[in-house]
């Protein structure tokens, strides 16, 4: 029997990596599996050792254990995260003088990622990889939106990688993850029963703003696994359904029964409450951009659909998650 392909998944302890870790383990004759950490010791690494995944440490910011992770990999898929090296403490006094946490991040993620990208260019033998990226809002926005730090910063390593290393570009795929669902479930997002019954979507943006939503910890693996199917070269704004929020309260409403409304909510004031003040320009930016912007953005010719795709992933609808949820009133 042919000995099966190895994946290299980097955040496979997060959401969009463990999806990947999920939709590839369940194919053991044609995929085994390696998930990168920083820490084999967790929790999360542990519980993937036991379920089959090889559990190899690296850190995107080291490039030599990168050099070692990705060793024999026929596929790798490539994940980094803003906000969490935006909260590391230890990265608090890391910006220039005059320079915002955010800025610096920005700078942070892109060289993590450039790391990455120059890792994988050197693997022999790798057929395809897979870099989760985020639409260029600067340039899309022509220069209107240049706060939304965690979108360029992944755009600019994008396109380091598709200029200085060709030919890794021509077996890459894109992934622009769409929002996430699970907000509707975050503190910020989860919709509040008032005393009458009715549950409130309090929501920075407007209700009929129609929005691509992917569920990360699900969809992401599916996703993937259609994109290395299909032929590289190709960017996938991955989702399972594009939605409004009055849609989908809708849907609430008539799954379970129970009234919804959904109020728009002053968007600074919104992400103030709940995000260190300097994140508040980027968010307030960030949905302003996909209002105006997004549909500008994905005539972009790199950019497909799931639809789009030679192969398409087999994805439940906006009304699956929305089931599975706890949504306080049972
Ligand atoms: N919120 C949205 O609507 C949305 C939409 C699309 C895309 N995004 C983007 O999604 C990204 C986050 O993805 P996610 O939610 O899947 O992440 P996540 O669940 O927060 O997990 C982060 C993963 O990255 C790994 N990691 C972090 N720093 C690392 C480093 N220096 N070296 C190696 N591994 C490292 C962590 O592994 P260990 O801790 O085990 O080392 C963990 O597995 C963000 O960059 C965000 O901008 C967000």
């Amino acid at each position: 029997m042919a000995t099966p392909n190895l994946i290299v998944v980097l955040g496979a302890t997060g959401q969009q990596g463990g999806s990947v870790v999920n939709t590839f383990l369940a194919q053991p004759t044609h995929w085994r599996v390696r998930g990168i950490t920083r820490n084999k010791t967790s929790a999360k690494a542990q519980t993937l050792a036991s379920r089959g995944v090889e559990v190899v440490e690296a850190d995107m910011s080291t490039p030599s254990t990168l050099t070692a992770a990705f060793r024999n990999a026929h596929a790798i898929f490539a994940v980094s995260d803003f906000l969490g090296i935006y909260f590391d403490p230890k990265n608090a006094d890391r910006p220039k003088p005059g320079q915002a946490l955010n800025a610096w991040v920005a700078e942070e993620e892109a060289r993590q990622l450039r790391n990455v990208i120059d890792a994988a260019a050197e693997v022999e033998g790798l057929e395809r990889f897979v870099f989760s990226s985020l639409s260029n809002a600067s340039k899309w926005s022509k220069g209107k939106y240049t706060h939304i730090y965690h979108f360029d910063s992944k755009a600019s390593a994008e396109e380091y990688g598709r200029r200085e290393h060709p030919s890794l570009w021509a077996k890459t795929s894109v992934f622009q993850g769409g929002i996430f669902l699970n907000f509707f479930t975050s503190p910020a997002g989860r919709p509040q029963k008032s005393p009458n019954g009715t549950l409130t979507f309090t929501i920075p943006w407007p209700p009929t703003l129609q929005l691509p939503w992917l569920v990360p910890s699900e969809d992401t693996g599916p996703l993937v696994h259609a994109l290395i199917q299909s032929s590289p070269e190709q960017s996938l704004l991955g989702y399972r359904e594009w939605a409004s929020t009055h849609e989908i309260a809708a849907k609430l409403s008539t799954l379970f029964n129970v009234p919804t409304k959904v109020v728009k909510a002053d968007p600074e004031a919104f992400w103030a409450e709940i995000l260190s003040p300097g994140l508040v320009q980027e968010f307030t930016e960030f949905f302003e951009y996909w209002e105006e912007f997004v549909f500008e953005a994905q005539e972009s010719p790199r950019i497909v659909r799931p639809d789009d795709l030679e192969i398409k992933a087999q994805l439940p609808g906006i009304e699956g998650w929305i089931k599975k949820q706890s949504w306080g009133f049972d």
